[in-house]
């Protein structure tokens, strides 16, 4: 079998799918090479992602790796959130295949872009 159940679970029922309206970061990335976007909303009080949502238009390893990313982060610190990385989602998931391990560095890249964000906006508030 190719895929591991979890990333087969993750792909068939992904959690926190979805939009935050009033998101205080946000991050959209994109694989240059297979078109692939992703976009993750965190919500941040007290420096704790208290929530987080995402929607990726993309393959399956992408939509399971964003799935377990923002199950992975979600009650952290943003400091904790930011030490995640995409070999630690592709373990959670109980692999990928080799080809798809870049599918787990967007999940990865949002959520540092998302963390960013939240960063940028922070300082000019
Ligand atoms: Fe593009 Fe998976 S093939 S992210």
């Amino acid at each position: 079998m190719l895929y591991s159940e979890k990333v087969m679970d993750h792909f068939m029922n992904p959690r926190n799918v979805g939009k935050i309206e009033d998101a205080d970061g946000i991050g959209e990335v994109g694989n240059a090479k297979c078109g692939d976007i992703m976009k993750i909303y965190i919500k941040v009080e007290n420096n704790i992602i208290t929530d987080v949502k995402f929607n990726t238009f993309g393959c399956g390893s992408a939509i399971a790796s964003s799935s377990m990313a923002t199950e992975l982060i979600k009650g952290k610190t943003v400091d904790r959130a930011l030490e995640l990385t995409n070999k630690a989602v592709a373990e959670a998931l109980d692999g990928l295949p080799a080809h798809k391990l870049h599918c787990s560095v967007l999940a990865e890249e949002a959520i540092k872009a998302a963390i960013e964000d939240y960063r940028a906006k922070k300082s000019c508030a």
